[in-house]
């Protein structure tokens, strides 16, 4: 058979194109059998390529060779037709398809190549097991869904590039290999051959060298930059992912927001065509978690958390009381419509707030009919419960969800429930954009665990000037020039005015338990760095992969990324990772200590 491909043989058009208006111009269209069907003295080939799908048609005027090469095509071979484009006939006319009015009457055929019978139909919202479609990524990429998945990913990332370039942003590519970073995830270490015993690490952001740039003067640093952390999986995680970088010199916080807020109103018009109006919202770390009980709040619905505790520091509801007594507290949400939910619905939710931590859920449903029902109102008095009802603003229809707790409990469990009871009532939409700003997240936190601070957002961020009193006597009440971009419950992007003061940088490796030797080992070139005039800088990284997600409406990462990982960090179709070489491993002077665990 001739499979070599000519210059005879160059597409013409796309299969998706064609159109009525192509009607008697003779083409050639390159692609897979979608499928071909043989009627006998009739035979019918769906031709795909990226665009779309086009019929070919054989019959008794094609020419025999060409009709018996037609016959023998099975589904994914890949062919090269030439014909002439004509009407299909008033009956044959397929509406559902772009091309369906019309089809080629094919003259010459090559079978490019054959194709064995694939292991899952290569066809639109397959519900194939999804290890098999990653085992064959290939094939799953061929499916038109995932086809306009990737293709939009580049129409995306070419309207951030042409934003930010408009923008004065210049592209700089920093290293992936670099020196390992103790301080947030996990790094990936990558072995030295030249430097026996010595590591690089696989880059978590390019924080540290974009930083330096701006120290370089080029003012305005972005790049598409590939990260890699090693975490655990989740829905919306990946241990290779991409960001979109930025960084600027001269800034205030409220420069760098302004210009990232610009850029997601430029994607919006571009991508959609749609105008996000007005300015995006901004909300201090503090009140989201006031409000919401997350740094991370969906807004499009309300269901915000109200302190019951002063309401309820007499009660002798013993559960509400310890909670106050051990410094913690008692708040409350108003699920409008909630009393919808059944009994057994509400004991899902209890169980749903008992993986955040809280020992129970105290519920109050107030019937459509006036009856109220309760797991905890004959344990408080009339007063308190009309107070917390009043509170909540609960009306007819409306469930009361109450935790008592720790603070920190209390707050995970309700931010959580809120966005869970909205998931069931399905008030969410998705075609509903609710972006935030986040601002004035604490610069570091405290961990029980290890008894000392971390900070929260990096080490790099800078802390608030009228914060800097406390910086010695109380360094957990030191806000920091952090600010996260937050859309429909989920973090899109995060940065930081950064610290650009030599002596700053060193109190904060300091506060963070590192010695002055320390300090100098891990970061001494950035401390080396800022002796020569650092311009004062801030930026901000969007997580690309997230934010592709929430535009298309997808809801697993996976399905944003073409070659993607699974759950324990492995690549199902080439099963990376995978046993090193012997001979590999004794050049790296390295050793495998215990069993091999391939996936
Ligand atoms: P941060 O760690 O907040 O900031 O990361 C920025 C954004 O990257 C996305 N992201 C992820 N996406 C997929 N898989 C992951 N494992 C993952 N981890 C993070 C999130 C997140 O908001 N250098 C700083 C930015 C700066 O200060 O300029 C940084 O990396 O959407």
């Amino acid at each position: 058979m001739n499979t070599a491909f000519t210059k005879n043989d160059r597409r013409t058009d796309y299969c998706g194109e064609l159109t009525a208006a192509d009607i008697d111009r003779e083409v050639t269209v390159l692609g897979w059998c979608q499928r071909q069907r043989d009627l006998g003295a009739l035979i019918f080939i769906d031709l795909r390529d990226r665009t779309g799908i086009v019929q070919l048609a054989f019959d008794d005027d094609t020419a025999r060779d060409v009709f018996n090469l037609a016959f023998t095509v099975r589904s994914e071979f890949v062919l090269c037709a030439k014909g002439t484009v004509r009407h299909r006939g008033a009956a044959a006319v397929n509406k559902t398809i772009a091309t369906g009015e019309i089809e080629v009457a094919v003259s010459e055929l090559k079978i490019l190549s054959t194709s064995q019978t694939p292991p899952f139909e290569i066809v639109e919202n397959s519900n194939v097991n999804k290890e098999l479609r990653l085992k064959h990524r290939y094939l799953d990429l061929r499916r038109p869904d995932m086809q306009r998945v990737i293709m939009a990913r580049s129409r995306i990332t070419k309207i951030t590039r042409d934003y930010y370039a408009a923008n004065g942003f210049i592209d700089i590519e920093t290293p992936d290999l670099i020196k390992p970073t103790p301080e947030g995830a996990r790094d990936y270490l990558v072995p030295s051959r030249v430097h026996p015993g010595c590591f690089y690490a696989l880059p978590q952001s390019p924080q540290l060298y974009k930083q330096l740039l701006m120290l370089s003067g080029f003012d305005r640093y972005f790049q598409i930059a590939r990260c890699f952390r090693d975490e655990d999986l989740r829905a919306d995680r990946q241990p290779e992912f991409t960001q979109i970088d930025t960084e600027m010199s001269f800034v205030t916080e409220d420069d760098v927001m302004r210009m990232h807020e610009g850029f997601l109103k430029y994607l919006f018009r571009e991508y959609f065509g749609k105008e996000l109006e007005g300015d995006f919202l901004r909300l201090p770390w503090r009140d989201a978690m006031e409000r919401f009980g997350s740094d991370k709040p969906d807004m499009r619905f309300g269901f915000e958390l109200k302190n019951l505790s002063d309401i309820l520091k007499d009660t002798e509801f013993a559960v509400f009381q310890g909670a106050i007594a051990a410094g913690g507290s008692v708040r409350g949400i108003c699920v409008k419509g909630g009393a919808s939910f059944s009994r057994k619905e509400i004991d899902k939710l209890t169980d749903f707030v008992k993986t955040y931590r809280a020992r129970g859920l105290a519920w109050c449903k107030w019937a459509e009919d006036g009856t109220v029902s309760s797991s905890f109102a004959s344990k408080i008095s009339e007063g308190e419960l009309s107070a917390i009802l009043e509170k909540l603003e609960a009306e007819k229809g409306d469930l009361v969800l109450i935790v008592a707790d720790k603070n920190k409990v209390v707050f995970d469990a309700l931010g959580a429930l809120r966005c869970e009871c909205a998931r069931r009532l399905g008030i969410l939409d998705p075609n509903e954009f609710k972006f935030l700003w986040v601002t004035e997240f604490p610069l570091l936190e405290w961990s029980e665990e290890d008894g000392r601070f971390y900070a929260m957002h990096h080490p790099f961020t800078s802390p608030m000037d009228e914060d800097m009193q406390y910086i010695d006597s109380d360094p957990g009440r030191v806000r920091a020039k952090a600010y996260d971009i937050v859309l429909n419950g989920v973090e899109l992007g995060g940065g930081s005015i950064r610290i650009h003061s030599p002596e700053v940088q060193s109190k904060m490796f300091e506060i963070l338990g590192m010695t002055p030797e320390e300090a100098e080992t891990k970061f001494g070139f950035l401390l080396e760095a800022f002796k020569y005039g650092v311009p004062p800088h801030g930026g901000l990284a969007f997580g690309l992969d997230r934010m592709i997600m929430l535009l298309l409406g997808v809801d697993d990462i996976r399905d944003v990324i073409a070659f993607p990982k699974v759950q324990n960090a492995s690549e199902l179709m080439s099963r990376c990772p995978a046993p090193a070489d012997p001979k590999a491993l004794e050049e790296l002077s390295i050793a495998v200590v215990g069993e091999t665990e391939q996936n």
